[in-house]
């Protein structure tokens, strides 16, 4: 840092990419350059250092990084600005980035994030006086899981706690074990004690995080005696998880789903293919029979957990009649809502090694337009049952539509969007809604007047 100025002097602007993971590791970089005196803004134009908190996981996503350092590159030309890159693509990319985008100044990836405010200090020096410098840390670590660090977080109903970080599945086509390396979870009473706080806070919902949420592990606790100590906190009224793997579900963790009233009644169960071949291949560790035994256990429990997903079309060599597989197991399990994505080849991967991706880019697209029309009546047909019933709805703030209107969430996450006029309703409210009309992806309500 200049001797004459202070950080309180740099203004920092962080935009983030990628997961719920991204968000959570953003808040806590915001408390680490908090800590060590610097300013945050959410203004870009004002600000004297952008960091891009970045996402690796599919090649739409780089490419988003690389339109937004473009802008960058012409703010550059007319006036001093230190660019830091983040995340999984600065741990992904390293060198590559370094070398190709001259206006990076400093790269950190996700295990990293104690460097930065030095980096950052460092490097506003440097371009003070004219100097040319580049600040890396890009070490990966088995055991940094910034549990010391309150993060510093977004206001609004939910706040998102990360209880475990890194992936040590290795699904065949995904980036994520190279970018935020080995499988490693904090201590419980850490978890308890920041949840606590939390409610304190006034915050009404806690989303715990994981690349691989429900394979935490620590000392004697497992993740279903995790979530059932964090809902059970006074004043924290629902509790929801993700991304779990289907492999982690035992019987003890279904239960506390179906058993407790204050975790949603929601489960995301990533499939990515029906066809057991595909799965073998993706080193997904389940056959399509065992995740569909998972779901009927998981309804017998009770028939009102909704269940997502998450679908690959097009993964490397992937036949029309396998595809159908996945198509037809959608059909049978009837997903409330499911992320589909075109097969994308990432870098260093193993089915980048190993496989060829062979699926020509049109036949990808159309496999994913005809999951996308199949899901979009399922979902449908779901909301339609919904008509009529009167459900708790968590309010979260405006709709993204109008701020004339409310917009909240059932149990289950389903979007419920009503007037604000004749309602009393504040965010963090749970209030009853009557159901009156659907779309696929939204429920429109009535408040239902206090009886
Ligand atoms: N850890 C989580 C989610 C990781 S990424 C899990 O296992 O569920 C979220 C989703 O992105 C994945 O479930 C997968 O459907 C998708 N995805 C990951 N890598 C991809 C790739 N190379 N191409 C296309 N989609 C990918
Ligand atoms: Fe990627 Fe598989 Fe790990 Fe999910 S479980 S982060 S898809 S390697
Ligand atoms: Fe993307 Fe990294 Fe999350 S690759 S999806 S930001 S874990």
């Amino acid at each position: 840092m200049p001797r004459d100025k202070t950080a309180a002097a740099y203004r920092v602007h962080i935009e983030t990419f990628g997961c719920q993971m991204n968000e959570y590791d953003t808040e806590l970089v915001r408390a680490l350059l908090k800590a060590e005196g610097f300013a945050l803004t959410d203004d870009r134009e004002r600000a004297d250092v952008v960091l891009m908190n970045t996402c690796a996981i599919r090649e739409n996503a780089h490419n988003k990084v690389y339109g937004h350092l473009a802008d960058l590159k012409a703010i550059k030309r007319q006036r001093s600005l230190v660019v830091g890159v983040l995340g999984c693509m600065a741990q992904n990319l390293k060198k590559e980035l370094m070398e190709t985008e001259s206006i990076v100044d400093v790269l950190v990836g996700p295990d990293s994030y104690r460097r930065l405010p030095d980096l950052i200090a460092q490097a506003i020096e440097a371009q003070e006086q004219g100097l040319a410098h580049k600040g890396i840390a890009v070490d990966l670590s088995e055991y940094e899981t910034y549990e010391d660090i309150l993060p510093e977080r977004a206001e609004g109903v939910n706040a998102w706690i990360a209880v475990m970080r890194g992936c040590d599945n290795f699904c065949t086509f995904c980036v994520v074990p190279y970018t935020r390396g080995r499988e490693r979870s904090r201590d419980p009473q850490g978890i308890i004690r920041e949840a606590e706080h939390l409610a304190a806070h006034g915050y009404k919902q806690v989303t715990l995080l994981g690349q691989n949420v429900n394979s935490y592990r620590y000392e004697d606790w497992d993740f279903a005696r995790l979530i059932t100590a964090v809902a059970e906190i006074p004043g924290i009224e629902r509790v929801r998880f993700t991304s779990p793997h289907p492999k982690d579900f035992p019987p003890a963790l279904l239960d506390a789903v179906a058993g407790h009233p204050n975790i949603c009644k929601h489960i995301h169960l990533p499939l990515q293919s029906g066809n057991d071949r595909i799965l073998q291949m993706m080193n997904r560790t389940y056959t399509c029979k065992e995740y569909l035994d998972l779901v009927d256990d998981i309804r017998r429990r009770r028939s009102d957990i909704a269940l997502t997903t998450d679908i690959i079309c097009g993964f490397c060599t992937e036949t029309e009649e396998e595809f159908l597989d996945t198509y037809l197991t959608m059909q049978e399990v009837g997903y409330h809502a499911a992320f589909i994505f075109k097969y994308s080849e990432r870098k260093n991967t193993i089915a980048a090694r190993k496989y060829p991706d062979d699926v020509p880019d049109t036949v990808k697209s159309d496999r994913v337009t005809r999951l996308v029309e199949l899901q979009k009546a399922i979902s449908l047909e779901k909301n339609r049952e919904m008509i009529g019933r009167t459900v708790p709805v968590l309010v979260e703030g405006d709709a993204k539509k109008s701020s004339a209107q409310w917009m909240g969430r059932t149990d289950s996450n389903i979007t419920v969007v009503w007037e604000k006029r004749g309602s009393s309703a504040r965010p963090g409210d749970l209030v009853p809604m009557t159901i009156s009309r659907v779309s696929a992806t939204t429920l429109f309500g009535e408040e239902r007047p206090p009886s």
